[in-house]
């Protein structure tokens, strides 16, 4: 059957992990796709690390438009990051008729009211589970999984590299320039890390949750937003000897008068589960009205953990829009031969 192809825009720490796990996983995702879904093109500015990473079977060019120009590609993947390139790419890939996937929670935060009224009128989709919470899929739990509530709030720790400083000096001692460093050399930084430490990339992923969990526009500008520069170790200690820990939490609930929206450094008693949720892992709790509190908990940034939510777009893309009816995988098929592999 044809393969679905892909066109990577960004080969960098997510785009890498992308192309591997795709390659990895090639059959189970085959199968769970209804078809096989492969990097055809790939557009990165170090040429080498995208042939190396890619393999010799990828076309490399340093021009993304190259990319979402190529008629053979069917869904563009846009991992540069940013607002204005990035933003060139998506608006162009829907103008050719290309679904697109994005961890790019900025541009979705920013400008996804104006690129999903594009989408719609060109009849494809623009997904985006990577640009929330690494590897946790809260946006497919919010979207599917908890459709039938009303949403009253939900909170979480949604920024790796903050949750990763605090960690790290509260539990090391550490200087707060010296964590950021090392998140910075393990990928989960942003490349502005300013944008990690001053909440900005926590209030992008909020307002996204919140449009989500309200049905409301995409307001980033609404969004109150503190970081956690302005902690030193002896916050830290303090809240510990008062039994709190200090994490970056992003709310958003109903009020009377609208939809609360707040980043912040927040004292969270040290018995609570998600006060106990350390280092880059992220999680998010969600209170609906039928179900009540259910909390979401993994790795919120990385190479593979962030091409998991890449990948769960590209096979839902694929095995909901753009298989032939009679290859469209539903959504919830029960697939026998996945049984018949597991041991016994
Ligand atoms: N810089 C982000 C973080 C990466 O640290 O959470 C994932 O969005």
């Amino acid at each position: 059957m044809k393969p679905i192809y892909v066109g990577l825009c960004g080969v960098g720490t997510v785009g890498g992990g992308t192309a591997t796990v795709l390659k990895r996983n090639a059959e189970e995702i085959a199968r769970r796709a209804g078809r096989p879904i492969v990097v055809k093109m790939a557009a990165n500015r170090d040429l080498d690390r995208a042939r190396e990473v890619c393999g010799s079977d990828v076309t490399i060019v340093d021009d993304a438009f190259a990319v979402v120009n190529n008629p053979d590609i069917d869904i563009v993947v846009e991992l540069i990051g940013g607002t204005t390139i990035a933003k060139d790419i998506v608006l162009k890939a829907i103008e050719n008729g290309k679904h697109v996937v994005t961890a790019n929670k900025k541009l979705i935060a920013e400008y996804g009211n104006e690129i999903f009224a594009r989408a719609q009128e060109k009849g494809v989709i623009v997904a985006f589970e990577a640009a929330v919470a690494g590897g946790i899929p809260i946006i497919k739990a919010l979207r599917e999984g908890l459709t039938a509530n009303k949403i009253e709030w939900v909170a979480g720790i949604i920024n790796g590299t903050s949750n990763f400083i605090l960690t790290e000096m509260r539990d090391k001692g550490l200087a707060f320039a010296d964590v950021l460093a090392e998140a910075q050399r393990l990928g989960y930084a942003e490349a502005d890390p300013t944008f990690d430490i001053e909440g900005h990339d926590a209030a992008h992923k909020l307002t996204i949750m919140s449009a989500i969990a309200f049905g409301i526009p995409v307001q980033f500008d609404k969004a109150y937003l503190e970081g956690i520069s302005k902690l030193d170790a002896t916050d830290i200690k303090y809240a510990m000897e008062l039994g709190y820990r200090i994490k970056l939490l992003g709310v958003t609930r109903r009020r009377e008068n609208g939809i609360e929206l707040r980043v912040a450094p927040t004292l969270i008693p040290q018995k609570r589960l998600i006060a106990n949720v350390d280092g880059v892992m992220n999680a998010v709790l969600v209170k609906g009205d039928a179900v009540g509190a259910t909390l979401y908990y993994g790795p919120g940034a990385g190479a593979e953990p962030t091409a998991s939510s890449v990948i769960a777009d590209l096979v839902d893309i694929t095995r909901l829009h753009t298989a032939d009816p009679e290859h469209r995988v539903p959504h919830l098929a029960f697939q026998p031969t996945q049984l018949a592999d597991l041991p016994i």
